[in-house]
């Protein structure tokens, strides 16, 4: 059973303090590629280690693998004045006195917590750990990895070190500006590793919450995370239920808020993405064992994982009122990547895939087609979808068109003009309502259903 709980008196650790101005950060994904940067622009030196070879050649020839505003300039200047240097491993005789650890913790197939990332990377760190460094853990993870997993390995060294947990709080497609702008949690394993971890991040931020152990850092990301969820939950279900009362629940969301500041509702729509997909999960594996387990994340990550599955429903339903409709039809999904604001073309977790797979549960498509330009056509092709150039080239003869993110390329399409491209009869399925107005006089026979509105359905109370 894992214990979650801080154990009492922390003791210090590590050597005399020093300025930390060699760094070296593990795993340059969304997260760590962004703070490599931000950290070298300050004025340190910053040790990228990238354990797939690719990555790390594409980040070193100053080419970014993910799409941030002000990333590559950033990066470009970070190698030139060699502030940036990246590897496939921690060089050696690496000069650094901090290692943050940035590597991915997703769930495997049980939805429980995968270590095994963490565990090695310690290992790692393990292996050129001196007397005096300081560890970070910037990764989220599941309660009490930090004390139970990553201090046993890390204190088999025999060396004197500092420890923290300091969570990475960015959104994806605003990194950069939020790595300066948003308040730093520190939690750390005494009073000199939150000192350390503190100055570190004064770098960036002006603004740093320090907080009495590991623990509640680490679980004050989580809850940031699952708050957010259960937040698009409680909109989502309201959302179906005014579907399913014929209403639209855009009108009813705004109409309630309008003026009474007491209801505060987010806009209906799909709910995906590397954290929050994977957050109540850790949660959830965090209490394995202990008296009391979370609820309402539970239910929340459910209403938002069951939204693809209704939208596809609906769809099916809609389609069989019609005797003429194609039994090989052509869909178009219009979004890949797990959202559209701010802008990425990053589609773990999207809920593309998902939508997908439940419309090909009920469809047999003659073909199934994608249009996101932020998104490589690899990735679109790992979706099931054939990687379209334009909008026009997807909507071209399709039955079925589903918007999935809210990418404002996608919510400004003339979609009245461009629905005489399709196939007739056809549907247009919009699980992001919200961002439109009425897509216009639709062409003869093409019908516009939108998730969280009933109106087009026809039910009433
Ligand atoms: N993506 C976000 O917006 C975001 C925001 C806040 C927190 N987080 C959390 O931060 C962590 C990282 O997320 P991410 O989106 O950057 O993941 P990512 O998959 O984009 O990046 C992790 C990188 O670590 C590399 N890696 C794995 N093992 C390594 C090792 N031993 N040595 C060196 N590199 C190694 C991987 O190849 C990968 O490139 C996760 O725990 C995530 O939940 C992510």
């Amino acid at each position: 059973m894992t214990n979650i709980n801080p154990s009492a008196p922390q003791q210090s650790r590590g050597g005399t303090q020093q300025a930390d101005r060699n760094i070296c950060i593990l795993g340059l994904g969304y997260v760590g590629l962004p703070l490599g940067v931000a950290l070298a622009q300050s004025g340190m030196t910053v040790y990228g280690v990238e354990i797939m070879e690719s990555r790390a050649a594409l980040i070193a020839g100053g080419t970014p693998h993910i799409v941030e505003p002000r990333l590559p300039e950033m990066l470009k200047n970070a190698l030139e004045q060699k502030r940036f240097i990246v590897s496939t491993q921690i060089p050696e005789n690496c000069p650094a006195t901090v290692f943050i650890v940035t590597v991915g913790t997703p769930i495997n197939e049980d939805q429980r917590c995968r270590l095994d990332m963490i565990k090695d990377v310690i290992h790692e760190i393990a292996k050129v750990l001196k007397g005096g460094d300081l560890v970070i853990l910037r990764s989220t993870l599941k309660l009490g990895s930090t004390r139970n997993i990553c201090i046993p390995i890390l204190d088999k060294t025999g060396k004197d070190y500092d420890i923290a947990f300091c969570p990475e709080r960015i959104i994806e497609g605003n990194a950069i500006q939020e790595l300066y702008e948003l308040p730093q949690i520190v939690g750390g394993s005494s009073p000199r590793a939150v000192a350390r971890a503190t100055k570190l991040f004064s770098n960036l931020t002006p603004n740093i919450v320090t907080v009495s152990s590991i623990e509640t850092a680490e679980i004050i990301k989580l809850i940031d995370n699952i708050t957010r969820d259960i937040h698009f939950a409680v909109s989502n279900e309201f959302g179906m239920l005014c579907e399913h009362l014929g209403l639209n629940s855009n009108e009813v969301f705004e109409a309630a808020q309008n003026g009474y500041k007491r209801t505060k509702i987010p806009k209906v729509g799909l709910v995906g993405g590397p954290c929050l997909s994977k957050d109540t999960y850790l949660l959830q594996d965090s209490f394995e064992g202990l008296a009391l387990s979370p609820q309402i994340p539970k239910v929340a990550r459910a209403i938002n994982e069951g939204l693809p599955k209704h939208g596809a429903d609906t769809i099916h339903r809609f389609t069989q009122k019609f005797s003429t409709f194609s039994n090989r039809p052509t869909l178009a999904v219009l979004g890949a990547a797990f959202k559209g604001q701010p802008k990425t073309g990053d589609t773990r977790s999207s809920m593309t895939g998902p939508v997908v797979e439940h419309l090909r549960r009920l469809f047999n498509f003659s073909e199934t087609r994608g249009y996101d330009p932020m998104v490589s056509m690899q990735d679109m092709e790992s979706l099931g979808l054939n990687k379209m150039e334009t909008p026009e080239d997807a909507l071209q003869d399709a039955d079925i068109v589903v918007i999935t993110n809210n990418f404002h390329e996608i919510s400004n399409l003339p979609l009245g003009q461009m629905s005489h491209l399709m196939h007739r009869p056809g549907i247009i399925y919009d699980f992001w309502p919200q961002h439109r107005s009425a897509p216009g006089p639709l062409a003869k026979d093409v019908h516009y259903l939108s998730f969280g509105n009933g109106t087009n359905l026809g039910r009433t109370i």
